[in-house]
């Protein structure tokens, strides 16, 4: 008998192959396969209770009474899960991050993958993980990537269905850091739901899609093999050709600041070195580096040198969203 309440926990995820703009938005079917890795220690843990004492879902996150598009994103996500259990009740959604908001690490990929599994158990729905992960990718599109463990693929797929994310090798498969460079804990500007239904509005988007599917397969192939000039390559002009788009969209999008750009030369330079990082950067200022454990420290010191950078936090591979209690 299902008590109608759970709690999950999912953590964040750093794209080596990003997402970026949609077949379907609503369903957010994604233009191009993605890749990733979980970000161990920095998560989301989040209680759903499903009550008939309650008259309206509402949802409180890192304390915060949410109200407006943030109240009904979460409602909408939740209907999904009542239509597959046949239930009508509202719940409460209790959410909180443990890395702080605006710390330039994105929050709706552990956000949503932790809320699917919590109200998929919550209502005692028995979903495999491709099921979950799909359902989980319906909230935002990367939180599907959140659900598997470790280095993860998330199939575009053609509907709703066959666009989930799965496991390609598990955290303990290889020893990468993410060290975040933050620059700037200002909310973005245009967030990445809006910056998907942009994409298409650069010409260099078509070009960016036709060759995702090549960039995917070699950072596959990169990551099973462990090898890190062809991860470093790979990461590095995916997260380019992205940046590329945004920047050539109407509007244009341009996240870097001029430190972002500093961290970009600084890490070519020593990867040149022989120095084992590479970089990639989502909708925002903030650099993820990701290194070789016999980089990590040199690296850390070389980031903390660059001005404007305001701290650096460092992630190491992180599993597959779980449940407590
Ligand atoms: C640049 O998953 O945040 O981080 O589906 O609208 O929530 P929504 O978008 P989101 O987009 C992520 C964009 C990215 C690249 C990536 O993580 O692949």
């Amino acid at each position: 008998m299902p008590n109608n309440q759970a709690t999950a926990c999912a953590y964040s995820n750093i794209a080596f192959i990003k997402y970026w703009g949609n077949r379907d938005h609503a369903l957010r079917l994604p233009a191009n396969p993605s890749l990733s890795m979980n970000l161990g220690g920095l998560f989301t843990r989040t209680t759903v209770r499903f009550s008939a004492d309650l008259t309206a879902d509402r949802a409180l996150v890192d304390d915060q009474a949410m109200q407006g598009n943030s109240l009904a994103r979460i409602s909408a996500h939740l209907d999904y899960a009542r239509r597959l259990a046949g239930s009508a009740l509202s719940a409460e959604v209790i959410s909180h991050n443990n890395f702080p908001a605006g710390a330039g690490i994105a929050s709706s990929a552990s956000a949503f993958a932790a809320l699917s599994l919590a109200a998929a158990a919550a209502l005692d729905l028995k979903l495999t993980e491709a099921e979950l992960s799909a359902y989980a990718r319906r909230g935002s599109g990367s939180a599907a990537r959140s659900v598997p463990n470790g280095f993860v693929v998330w199939h575009m797929g053609t509907d709703h269905a066959s666009s989930y994310a799965e496991s390609i090798a598990p955290a303990e498969h290889w020893q990468l850091t993410d060290l975040v460079a933050i620059i700037s804990t200002e909310h973005k500007a245009t967030g990445s739901t809006e910056g998907h239904q942009l994409a298409d509005s650069s010409p260099l988007q078509a070009a960016r899609v036709a060759t995702a599917p090549a960039r995917f397969e070699d950072c596959v192939q990169a990551v099973l093999a462990r090898d890190f000039e062809r991860l470093a390559r790979v990461v590095e002009h995916d997260s380019d050709m992205m940046h590329a788009v945004m920047q050539t969209s109407t509007p244009p999008l341009l996240y870097w600041l001029p430190p972002t750009v500093a961290i970009m030369r600084r890490v070519r330079q020593l990867r040149a070195e022989g120095v084992g990082v590479c970089y990639t950067i989502d909708a925002g200022a903030n650099v993820h580096c990701i290194c070789l454990p016999n980089a990590l420290e040199r690296v850390r010191a070389e980031l903390h040198a660059i001005s404007g950078v305001l701290e650096v936090r460092a992630a190491q591979v992180g599993g597959a969203a779980w449940l407590e209690g």
